[in-house]
């Protein structure tokens, strides 16, 4: 038996499902791409199941033609030849009255053959039991099938915890330490290598062939230099030599038929998982053709399917997509298929700005996700290929997208880019990116350029007549002056908004201006004002029926009786909240509201509910991939800490928060995390001016964002006496006299943080 030398890593689920289906069935047959790590399971699923019988092993992948296939199985059971008798007679006559497991792995090249085989042997010897591993189904009747799964991956901005449960980071850092015994992996390294795993698809085979490149090179290096070390790395220790992942991929493609072989450059266009509309789209074949060869493509293993939200997702796994790639299209197919590809994700988008805000917006979400690569993919098609009015369409269009999954920063590359290109142009599409880079900006902490923006945008809409658009940049412009504390400005503007809707009767509209208007009257700390306004928004939404926005409106409504200490009403807004929000699935408003519920905790001093709350929204957010309200939350969550005296959790929460932050872009969410470090006395590097305390920083960062002294002390947990004194140290420390020079100084010093949770809509 051909037991491995090598750690086996992880596989836990897979094994107890193995083990159940191999005690049950006579026949099973693990599936999966070259490399998936089929072999390697089937054994060890077998050594530890409990069936306790010999086991024989039959290497399949070495043997050309059907002829020798029988000869093979009959040397691994030791039978003899006899002339004439049939091999396949002589094994089944020898299996009789025997019990057995007898592995046949690498079945792919001689399907039909070792269905043939297998199927004698099964009705000759009742005690035998038959494994086979194949990139592709074998087609036998009774057969149980095991699809074999890449090695599980951290999601992207995975927590300390993720990155270490998960197998494939597990089998890299094995497999590294293997050659380099004292490798000190730490929380960087680990995240590369969590970056690596992604990249490769979990494939084992890939990840065995990087990880021999620890020593030569650092982890760092390696993930800079993934594509060309992947190409000319040595065969992976112990495997036959000639397993590298060109190989595997090549021996794959010269068994599909030649117009699943045609389908291939088109479907390796996509950068990440694909709908069988997508393929439709792009590869240009009729809808019943489609579905039939994705069919024949998934069950070759060249394509990984997977069901989310009632619906079947495609992934090529990115080495086949590498070495498709390699295969090159015809000349004149290869630009129209980018770009057919480009005009369906520029489809997407164009939806996308609306469907995220509408009643599907989980759904939307869902597909965003899943779409992301390719969306990516498209920009930058636009860019090379010299498209940038489709370039900027798509961007002026995915702010939202942008701003729920916390790409900020990515965003905003984009925008600027394809505004450049469009030159001193004043049209729609060009009013329309800078509101949308005027949206990002202010998210990102560039108050300035958020209102410069928003302003030449309302301007453009204005003079085009464009009145629902004009709404939107005036709605804009209004939050931007609100950061920016100049709420006279803000409010003007909200008002236009409000006008323009209402003069176009548009109800839902009005319910969001209404909603800012509320939040204008918070920053005055005029609580009374700001919750009439957001019980007249609130009529409005429940009157439209729209559940998610009522859910919003609820939320916002129960901020407002937290603060004027109405906690029992605040807590049935939130319960009638909690329940729309659970029914709509919607993993961002569940967050939201469960943030909420963690504030209401924490105005009554109740800080292990508190706890629990932001606990459980740190959990929904990153389900939802919302790595904004992460950070809000997990900032939450370490302040309930902090008050249990749980210091070390405290700060491990506000590290995740900080890098978080910084990875998506996330100024305000930053300069919390970091102020809130500070105040744990963790935080060794503070690039404060001026001499401030993080406190200080923190307090002047929430004067810029329009808070009043008691605002202040709710949010920090002081008493409005601290709040002044805290003011009158900086404005003495900084020679400033007032709030607006305060705000100033917050602006240019990047330390302005805009804390409100409240949903714009
Ligand atoms: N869970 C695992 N732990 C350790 N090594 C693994 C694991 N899964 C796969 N490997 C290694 O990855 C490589 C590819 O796995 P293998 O089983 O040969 O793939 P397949 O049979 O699907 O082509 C082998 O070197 C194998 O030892
Ligand atoms: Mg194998």
């Amino acid at each position: 038996m051909p037991w491995p030398l090598s750690s086996f890593v992880g596989r836990a689920a897979e094994l107890a499902a193995l083990g159940e289906l191999l005690t049950r069935n006579r026949l099973v047959c693990l599936t999966g791409p070259g490399g998936v790590g089929k072999t390697r399971l089937a054994l060890e699923a077998i050594r530890g199941s409990e069936l306790g019988l010999p086991v024989t092993f039959v290497a399949l992948e070495p043997i050309r033609g059907a002829a020798f296939l029988s000869a093979a199985v009959a040397a691994a059971l030791r039978v003899r030849d006899r002339p004439d008798v049939p091999t396949n007679e002589a094994i089944a006559e020898a299996l009789v009255g025997t019990a057995q497991v007898l592995v046949l792995d690498g079945a792919e090249q001689l399907r039909d053959e070792v269905a043939d085989l297998v199927r004698g042997l099964l009705s000759a010897a009742p005690g035998l039991r038959i494994v086979v591993t194949s990139r592709r189904v074998l087609g036998v009747a009774g057969e149980a099938s095991f699809v074999v799964p890449p090695l599980a991956v951290p999601p992207v901005g995975a927590s300390a915890a993720q990155l270490d449960s998960a197998d494939a980071v597990q089998l890299f850092l094995t497999r590294a330490r293997e050659r380099l015994p004292d490798l000190a992996a730490g929380r960087d390294d680990q995240r590369l290598a969590g970056e690596l795993c992604r990249r490769l698809d979990g494939l084992p085979l890939a990840i065995e062939l990087i990880a021999g490149w620890v020593g030569t090179l650092s982890i760092g290096e390696i993930a800079a230099r993934r594509d060309t070390l992947i190409a000319s790395a040595p065969a992976a220790p112990g495997s036959e030599a000639s397993r590298t992942l060109e190989s595997v991929a090549a021996q794959s493609y010269a068994l599909l038929g030649p117009t699943v072989q045609r389908l291939l450059p088109a479907l390796s266009t996509f950068a990440g998982a694909f709908t069988i509309d997508d393929a439709q789209a792009v590869a240009a074949v009729d809808a019943h053709e489609v579905a039939s060869l994705l069919r024949e493509l998934v069950d070759s293993s060249f394509l990984v399917a997977k069901h989310e939200s009632g619906q079947a997702r495609f992934t090529m796994l990115d080495t086949v997509r590498v070495y498709v790639a390699g295969l090159a299209p015809a000349a004149d197919e290869g630009p129209e298929l980018r770009r057919r590809h480009a005009e369906h994700f520029a489809e997407l988008a164009r939806g996308s700005e609306d469907g995220l805000a509408g009643s599907e917006s989980t759904q939307w979400a869902v597909r965003m996700d899943a779409a992301n690569p390719d969306l990516e993919l498209a920009l930058w098609w636009a860019e090379e290929e010299g498209d940038p009015d489709l370039g900027l369409e798509m961007s002026a269009r995915l702010w939202r997208w942008w701003l729920m999954c916390g790409r900020l920063t990515v965003g905003r590359g984009w925008l600027r880019t394809f505004l450049q290109a469009a030159g001193r142009r004043r049209d729609e599409t060009v009013a329309h990116g800078l509101s949308a880079a005027a949206v990002l900006a202010a998210e990102n902490g560039d108050y300035a350029d958020a209102v410069r923006q928003a302003t030449v945008s309302l301007g453009i809409f204005q003079s085009l007549g464009r009145r629902e658009l004009a709404a939107f940049a005036a709605t804009v412009l209004g939050s931007a002056h609100r950061y920016l504390g100049d709420r006279d400005a803000a409010r003007r503007n909200f008002q236009v908004a409000m006008e323009l809707r209402d003069a176009m009767s548009d109800r839902r509209g009005v319910s969001v201006a209404l909603n800012n208007l509320a939040l204008l009257a918070l920053d005055d700390d005029d609580l009374i004002a700001a919750r009439e306004l957001f019980e007249q928004a609130l009529v409005i939404k429940r009157q439209l029926g729209d559940p998610r926005s009522v859910a919003i409106g609820l939320a916002n409504l129960s901020d407002v009786l937290i603060r004027t200490g109405l906690p029992e009403m605040a807590a049935r807004a939130l319960a009638e909240a909690g329940a729309l929000a659970h029914e709509l699935d919607n993993r961002q408003l569940i967050g939201t509201i469960r943030c909420n519920q963690g504030d209401l905790c924490a105005s009554r001093q109740d800080w292990s509910g508190a706890a629990g709350y932001y606990q459980t929204a740190v959990v929904v957010y990153r389900e939802g991939g919302h790595a904004h309200d992460v950070v809000n939350a997990l900032i939450g969550l370490s302040g309930a800490l902090h008050q249990l005296g749980q210091l070390e959790d405290a700060a491990k929460h506000l590290r995740e928060a900080e890098s978080l932050a910084a990875e998506t872009g996330n100024t305000q969410g930053l300069a919390a995390a970091r102020a809130a470090l500070g105040e744990l006395g963790e935080l060794t590097v503070v690039a404060l001016p001026d001499r401030l305390t993080p406190r200080q920083a923190e307090v002047l960062g929430l004067v810029a964002a329009g808070s009043s002294n008691k605002e202040i002390a709710a949010r920090l947990h002081l008493s409005v006496g601290t709040v002044e004194r805290h003011l009158a140290n900086i404005y003495a420390k900084l020679d400033i006299r007032s709030r607006v020079e305060a705000t100033r100084y917050a602006v240019s010093h990047g330390l302005a943080a805009r804390h409100d949770r409240h949903a714009g809509s």
